[in-house]
């Protein structure tokens, strides 16, 4: 019990220190639902007459986010059920053919009702009037864009070209998402596959995008403290339903991600085990000699 209190405690005490000097900002955004009072930041310097979806937040940044590690940008929902039984039924009516114009029934690609409400807000950043760098590279594992979420080839890519719709909340097709990189394009967009792994709790992250530090000096280490102005393409509606939205920025340390909770479980049972190792010091002390006369109680 004492060596591993011993032992745990200072592991604690180096992983919060680690994970204190990780820098995390959560924005909560979207316009709300005027019904719905709501006590987080909203947005407050919104034209809607000028750009319907589009609205700018400034905020500023700490220095916990230039350390020479990774900078993740992620998007967030909170109570929004993507794990919910019959939206994750695959490929039913009406999530699964479309009539065209010619009058055909074709197939939608991709089917689904996770597919159809893809999220579909998007970011720009800008350092005093610097864009700042994102990049998709890294975001997706590369496991799934080899396998599970491989494009078709040849006439097969042709095929799904031409005889399959889009998503009818989509104002894309498939094959279009990324017209500059075939790489990004089809089912192995990585804001599609990034969408498609549900999460299976109302409140949940997905990556969005990495800093790519290595494209200009200015983010080469990070994120530098200072004003940010942040444009969110606003199209996804959750104010129907009660959920919310938000933008998060996080800096990374050798342990990972802001998570204060494993440092603070080692110090706790660390802490544990020694209180625990002086009551069993003090029983033995205090009881141990009558123990083993109860045993020789016993045995005579
Ligand atoms: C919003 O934008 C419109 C069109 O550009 C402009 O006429 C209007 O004055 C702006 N409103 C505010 C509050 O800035
Ligand atoms: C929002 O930011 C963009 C890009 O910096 C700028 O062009 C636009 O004028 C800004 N819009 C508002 C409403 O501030
Ligand atoms: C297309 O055809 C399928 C199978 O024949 C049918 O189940 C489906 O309802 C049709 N789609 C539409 C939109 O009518
Ligand atoms: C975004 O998604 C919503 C809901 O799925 C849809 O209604 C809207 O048309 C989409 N907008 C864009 C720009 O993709
Ligand atoms: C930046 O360059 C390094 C070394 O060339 C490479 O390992 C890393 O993946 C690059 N990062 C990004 C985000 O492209």
């Amino acid at each position: 019990m004492f060596l591993i209190g011993i032992a745990f405690i200072p592991i604690g005490v180096v992983l919060y220190l680690a994970n204190a000097g990780v820098g995390e900002f959560d924005l909560t955004y979207g316009r709300p639902d005027p019904h719905i009072v709501t006590d987080h930041t909203v947005l407050k310097n919104v034209n809607a007459t000028a750009h319907p979806n589009r609205d700018n937040v400034t905020f500023d940044l700490d220095d916990k986010f230039q350390n020479d590690k990774d900078i993740y940008f992620y998007y967030r929902l909170e109570n929004y059920l993507q794990n919910y039984r019959s939206y994750r039924t695959l490929c039913r009516e009406p999530y699964r053919s479309a009539i065209l114009s010619d009058g055909s029934n074709v197939s939608i690609a991709p089917c689904g009702a996770i597919a159809n409400s893809m999220f579909n807000d998007s970011f720009e950043l800008y350092y005093y009037g610097e864009r700042v760098p994102l990049t998709y590279k890294g975001v997706a594992w590369e496991v799934d864009k080899t396998v599970k979420f491989k494009n078709p080839t040849g006439k097969l890519w042709e095929e799904l070209k031409q005889k399959t719709a889009k998503p009818t909340n989509w104002l894309k097709h498939v094959t279009e998402l990324d017209l500059e990189d075939p790489d990004n394009n089809g089912y192995q967009n990585v804001d599609f596959i990034v969408w498609m792994r549900t999460a299976a709790l109302p409140d949940f992250r997905k990556l969005y995008r990495i800093l790519d530090r290595n494209k200009s000096a200015t983010f080469a280490r990070g994120l530098p403290p200072g004003r940010y102005e942040l444009v969110i393409f606003d199209n996804y509606p959750v104010s129907r339903f009660h959920a919310k939205k938000h933008f998060i920025i996080s800096s990374t340390s050798w342990v990972g991600g802001k998570n204060s909770f494993l440092g603070i479980t080692y110090m706790v049972v660390g802490s544990l085990c020694i209180v625990l190792g002086c009551i069993f010091l003090v029983i033995h002390l205090n009881f141990g000699n009558s123990l083993r006369e109860m045993g020789s109680i016993k045995e005579s």
